[in-house]
């Protein structure tokens, strides 16, 4: 309890004040996304718009009936991403994604990947152990860390919560950085567990939320591509797209694959967050999560 209390204390007193939390959101000026189905440009309606409990006003436009696939103004601040990629880089967080070969279906295929990514502090893991964060030679800007992936992690069990789906931030994984460099790409995939032995406790990725750090206009690459639905959607900052990697009996959607494509120039960024379809247990061992 005294270390949660320290957390928040010490939080309160951090940078974050130089990040802004909320924006305005007047949903007539929302600017449509670059979205592409079967070839065509297209303009989803904005469905709906809900105002979250930290005040921001995000507005979503269903993009497809399959994957519950959405479009989300607003979710997250530019400043915010800029503050998760500084924090990222000051510590030598990100890594050349892996490539490696998994199982899909009986066959053994190459993820290509040569993206980066960064994990960011679990609060899962480390809001009770704040104390160790800050001791560290770089404490204070781990606990700057941890309190943005707490506060984006929060806001998105909100989104869920106030969209019908009861959610906590306990459902959420570890955020992850993502940077793409011209021509790095992120070949198709699924975001779900092929097998149990890569979850943390057994869960399933229920939902990811893709949450955009950079904007590429149409044509420029970076796209999110449903190969498999036909749909693409360009990279907004602040702007998010949230898919259901699951079918409504908690299986996985095959449909749900996806693929980053490279940017022609330029770089481009996003954090991955995953939904699980439980909470995770933080009284049982949530370290190898924390390895990866
Ligand atoms: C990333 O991989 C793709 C596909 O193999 C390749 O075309 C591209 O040159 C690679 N980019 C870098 C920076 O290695």
């Amino acid at each position: 309890m005294l270390a949660l209390w320290w957390l928040s204390a010490a939080v309160s007193k951090l940078p974050e004040s130089r990040v802004a939390t909320t924006e305005a959101c007047d949903s007539a000026e929302l600017p449509a996304p670059a979205v592409v189905v079967g070839g065509a440009a297209v303009e989803p309606p904005i469905s709906e718009t809900i105002e979250l409990r930290d005040g921001r006003t995000v507005a979503l436009r269903t993009l497809h009936a399959e994957l519950q696939l959405t479009y989300a103004h607003g979710l997250v601040a530019a400043e915010e991403l800029e503050a998760l990629v500084r924090l990222a880089e000051s510590r030598g967080g990100f890594r050349r994604s892996p490539l490696r070969r998994q199982h899909s279906d009986g066959v053994i295929k190459d993820d290509i990947r040569n993206s980066s990514s960064c994990p960011l502090l679990w609060p899962m893991v480390y809001a009770g152990r704040a104390h160790e964060v800050a001791a560290a030679a770089n404490g204070a800007a781990l606990l700057e860390e941890l309190s943005l992936a707490t506060r984006i992690s929060e806001r998105v069990a909100d989104l869920f919560s106030r969209s019908g789906m009861p959610t906590t931030a306990a459902h959420v994984e570890p955020l992850q950085l993502v940077r793409y460099q011209a021509s790095e790409l992120f070949g198709p995939h699924h975001d779900y567990h092929e097998s149990p032995s890569s979850s943390v406790q057994g869960e399933q990725r229920s939902f990811t939320v893709l949450l955009f750090g950079s904007t590429l206009p149409p044509g420029s690459g970076g796209e999110t591509r449903f190969p498999l639905l036909d749909v693409s959607v360009s990279p907004r900052t602040g702007d998010a797209l949230i898919w259901a990697n699951l079918l409504d009996d908690g299986t996985p959607n095959v449909r749900s694959l996806h693929e980053g494509r490279p940017p022609a120039s330029g770089e481009k960024l996003a954090v991955n967050v995953w939904v699980a379809d439980r909470p995770f247990d933080s009284s049982s061992d949530l370290e190898r999560a924390v390895r990866t």
